[in-house]
């Protein structure tokens, strides 16, 4: 098939990208490089053989938009592209509305006229709030956002759940996300955050490396086993192949399907921390800090509904998300 990947030069872009390539699909992506490079397309062709058609381009922008879609034959959307750091979407609520709302509504349009009715959504575990119930399955009731981020991603479910009941030949996948860490074996992509990193794997791979001090574990008074916040830590490779499973499926009813990819299985920071130590024989200092406002304490899915419909499960386990990882940061963030 004929894919096109928005934001295909990002964390989750770049590997989903890869694995495409890898099950025989064409694969254009574009993207407005505000949180990635061009040289990403050089490691993809590197890894798989193949260079994506590229598109230097702006989903805000409807021009740009229907450029790629006059210029290519296209049978399904895979959409990545969005704005996605929480602390920045708290400072900058309307940049965040802005990017990540109007961009799929442009997206939206420019697919409805040019009859392209298959999208595969980036949604994320952040839908849930804190949830009602753990493990968490697509069953669970969508909870209260803390931050404009977590809000765009509930109001575009929301926008494409309407759209599609007005359109009912359309296919729409709605992909909860939990935790995406580790980056693919080469060790030649992965996720590079601008700045002081936000999450705790990027974080860990900085101190890794030698370019930060020391992890700060916020809060390790939580009601889990040792009092450090417990999630549901996913391969991006694995989480890549959860886009192609999903791809088979297109053929199927036109509908809006909703899956969780994650592993099932919930870590605790210090989980995290001392798996990382293991396997990579090096010592990550740290010490405990206040909660992060908006955490919650625990957050794991029931991945079982993508295990029975799309036939995908989650194969890496902890310590190869965290080689994959460390081996990245030596590779980059060790040569800058
Ligand atoms: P990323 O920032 O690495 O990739 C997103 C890409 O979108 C970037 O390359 C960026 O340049 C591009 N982009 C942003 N605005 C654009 C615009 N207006 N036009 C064109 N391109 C634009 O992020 P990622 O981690 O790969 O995440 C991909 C998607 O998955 C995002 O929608 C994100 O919200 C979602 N998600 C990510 C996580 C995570 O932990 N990484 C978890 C759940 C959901
Ligand atoms: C974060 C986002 C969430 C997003 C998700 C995607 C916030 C508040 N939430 O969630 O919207 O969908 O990423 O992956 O940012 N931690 C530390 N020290 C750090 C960083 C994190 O101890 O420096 C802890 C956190 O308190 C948490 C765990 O590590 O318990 C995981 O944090 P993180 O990687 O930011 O992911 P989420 O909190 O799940």
């Amino acid at each position: 098939m004929n894919i096109l990947v928005s934001g295909g030069t990002g964390f989750i872009g770049s590997h989903t990208c890869v694995e495409l390539i890898n099950a025989g699909h064409d694969v254009i992506v574009f993207d407005n490089l505000s949180n990635s490079k061009e040289n990403t397309l050089d490691k993809i062709e590197t890894i798989t053989g193949k260079r994506p058609k590229f598109y230097l381009a702006d989903m805000r922008n409807e021009d740009d938009l229907e450029k790629i879609f006059s210029e290519n034959s296209i049978d399904a959307v895979i959409h990545f592209a969005g704005l996605k750091a929480v602390g920045e979407s708290v400072a900058m609520p309307l940049e965040y509305y802005k990017n990540n709302i109007c961009g799929t509504l442009n997206l939206l349009e420019v697919m409805k006229k040019h009859d392209v009715k298959n999208f595969i959504f980036s949604s994320s575990a952040t839908v849930y709030g804190k949830p009602e119930f753990i493990p968490i399955t697509e069953k669970c009731p969508l909870g209260e956002t803390t931050n404009p981020y977590g809000e765009t991603k509930k109001m575009q479910e929301r926008i494409l759940t309407d759209f599609q009941k007005a359109n009912p030949d359309w296919h729409i996948v709605l992909l909860r996300y939990f935790n995406p860490i580790g980056c693919h074996e080469s060790g030649i992509i992965g996720e590079e955050p601008n700045g002081i990193p936000n999450n705790l794997m990027p974080y860990i791979m900085q101190v890794a490396a030698g370019k930060l001090p020391m992890l700060r574990v916020t809060g390790n008074d939580y009601d889990t086993p040792d009092g450090t916040g417990v999630r549901d830590y996913i391969h991006v490779v694995d989480l890549a192949k959860g886009h192609v499973a999903v791809l088979k499926k297109l053929a199927d009813e036109s509908g809006v399907y909703i899956y969780n990819l994650g592993t099932g299985k919930g870590y605790s920071v210090l989980d995290i921390v001392h798996a990382f130590e293991k396997v990579n024989g090096i010592t990550i200092p740290y010490q405990f800090a206040e909660r992060r406002p908006g955490d919650i304490a625990v957050s794991y899915s029931d991945p079982s509904k993508a295990k029975e419909e799309l036939g995908w499960v989650a194969e890496y386990d902890l310590d190869r998300m965290c080689l994959d990882a460390f081996r990245f940061a030596k590779n980059t963030l060790t040569a800058n």
